[in-house]
């Protein structure tokens, strides 16, 4: 996808208006966003803006209050969690949450249910392909991977069930400034070869290297979006993350 400031035509995702409340507290106030086919969309905002909250909601995680979501032309606004991921949209939690007390090869077939109820093994040399790493410990227990290898392995589990859009919420929650750029490249590699990412961000300069384009979220609403050069060298960057997130003065922008 070419770097200007043109989106792609084709929206695959698209949340209109959304609200959603725990209980009687709303938190996310009427928001709106969408994803093009073949793009990298970046949500900036700073804690307890609304991020997680509306990628649940997209995922049918939490009910909905008020607005629609749909995906390829079809309604999901009403989907349960599995619904969605049939549909095409599969969500890598915060928090690189991986079964423990499973190998990293039960792992990834879990991620391969929702389509197939009893795993689908065919689809594991792809994935041992993409991410080497998980190759060399397939036999090992979950819980023996680092931090790291554990998001990684979230993150394969995720793109195994073959998704056309794949959220990662914080993939750098926690782990080292290596690890984060290996999910984000990779993350990035996959969108080239046709898979299109929303992904939830702190790390203000990072999501903007590889992301076309940024939504910036303040306490449940959305303040701007624009292509991530112009989010990039805007002010309201800074007011977002005012007294929080990371400098944004030098990003670079491929
Ligand atoms: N299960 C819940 N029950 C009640 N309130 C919640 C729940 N989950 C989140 N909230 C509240 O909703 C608001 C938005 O939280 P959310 O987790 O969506 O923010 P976030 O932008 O993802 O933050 P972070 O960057 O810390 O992950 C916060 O005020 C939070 O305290
Ligand atoms: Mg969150």
């Amino acid at each position: 996808m070419s770097r200007d400031n043109a989106r792609p035509e084709k929206i695959l995702l698209k949340v209109d208006d959304l609200h959603v409340a725990y209980g009687k507290a709303e938190v996310v106030h009427g928001v709106s966003l969408d994803v093009r086919a073949g793009e990298f969309v970046v949500v900036l905002g700073r804690n307890g803006a609304g991020k997680s909250t509306l990628m649940h909601a997209i995922s049918g995680l939490v009910p909905k209050r008020g607005g629609t979501v749909t995906f390829e032309g079809q309604d999901l606004t009403h989907a349960t969690p599995r619904q969605t991921v049939q549909a095409g949209i599969v969500q890598v939690l915060e928090g690189h949450r991986v079964f423990h007390t499973l190998t990293v090869e039960d792992n990834l077939l879990i991620g391969t249910y929702a389509r197939t109820p009893h795993g689908d093994r065919s689809k594991l040399d792809a994935i041992y392909a993409l991410f080497p790493e998980m190759a060399e410990k397939r036999h090992q227990m979950a819980s023996r991977l680092s931090g790291g290898q554990q998001q990684i392995l979230a993150v394969a589990q995720g793109v195994i069930g073959e998704p056309r859009l794949l959220i990662l919420d914080e993939p750098s929650g926690g782990l080292a400034p290596l690890v984060v750029d290996r999910i984000l490249s990779v993350a990035s590699d996959l969108c080239k070869s046709g898979l299109a990412i929303l992904l939830v961000e702190q790390l203000v300069e990072k999501a903007l290297h590889h992301a076309h384009y940024a939504y910036l979220m303040e306490t449940g609403r959305m303040v701007t979006a624009a292509s991530s050069r112009e989010i990039a060298q805007g002010d309201l960057l800074h007011r977002v993350f005012l007294g929080g997130g990371e400098p944004v003065d030098q990003v670079e922008v491929l």
